[in-house]
């Protein structure tokens, strides 16, 4: 394993996530919206950023994501790709900008590509999205799937539910493998049968909500770093709390201002 290895400054490629298992290392991805918490998380060493549509949520404070466009991704894809030296650039493909067909899917893939700056592209589903994972990885778009509980499916769950049929995500996995996926998020899915589904395919499994056994990790960086308080899922890990220290860093801000102790005579020009 090299978990503890220097980093490397090479950019990381869809071919190191797909020798990864071979090579012992597990992988690392957390999502950012904008430069300035791209280019923290890609100096901090993640393999792969996502600009996921969860961006519906902790940046536009909407219930879910479904309501996010094409537009607002590419925007924000753009956003991202410029904090980006090493770490691969995967963007989401966002609610109804994929399932009509697959000529729709593969447009909106290339403009996540061409003017989002995406290395590759992520969307939801299993055997239902075969169609579209095949036509965009046939114009070499690189795919990351995504099967368990997928959130732009929120209303026919009932809610953000841990999936258990095992038999549907199994072969949800495999069909998203053969249709060309370079990689597979689970989400919510209980740990054994996670590991169970990576131990069967050949393609890195990338978990959240889906315990050890996967190949690799992502959460949303906002709940790693406690920015963002409307949701506490179970499978959250938080590693810093930066919400406290930014409704600190205001207080003493403002209470300086108002005392007149800032701007002082360093801060200030001569
Ligand atoms: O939208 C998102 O951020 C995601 C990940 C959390 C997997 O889909």
């Amino acid at each position: 394993m090299s978990a503890s290895a220097p980093l490397s400054s090479k950019p990381v490629t869809v071919p190191d996530f797909l020798s990864a298992r071979a090579r012992g290392v597990r992988l690392t991805m957390l999502t950012a919206y904008d430069y300035s918490m791209a280019r923290l998380l890609d100096e901090g060493g993640v393999d792969a950023i996502l600009v996921g549509d969860s961006l519906g949520m902790v940046m536009q404070g909407n219930a879910n994501a479904l309501t996010v466009t094409l537009d607002e991704m590419i925007y924000h894809t753009r956003c991202v790709a410029r904090g980006i030296r090493r770490s691969l650039l995967i963007a989401d493909l966002p609610f109804m900008t994929y399932q009509l067909n697959p000529e729709q899917a593969l447009s909106s893939a290339g403009r996540l590509v061409k003017e989002g700056g995406a290395h590759a592209v992520k969307l939801e589903g299993g055997v239902r999205s075969v169609a579209a994972v095949e036509a965009i990885v046939r114009a070499d778009i690189p795919v990351l799937g995504h099967v368990g509980m997928t959130p732009q499916s929120v209303h026919r769950f009932g809610g953000f539910r841990v999936q258990r049929d095992a038999d549907r995500l199994m072969r949800d996995a495999k069909a998203i493998e053969q249709a060309g996926a370079f990689a597979i998020v689970l989400e919510c899915v209980p740990a054994e049968l996670a590991g169970r589904i990576t131990q069967s395919l050949s393609v890195p499994t990338i978990g959240i909500g889906a315990g050890v056994g996967c190949d690799g990790q992502v959460l949303v960086v906002q709940d790693v770093l406690g920015m963002y308080g409307d949701l506490h899922p179970k499978f959250v890990k938080q590693y810093a709390d930066v919400g406290g220290q930014i409704r600190q860093a205001v207080r003493d801000y403002c209470q300086e201002v108002k005392a007149g102790t800032f701007p002082d005579a360093t801060t200030s020009f001569h």
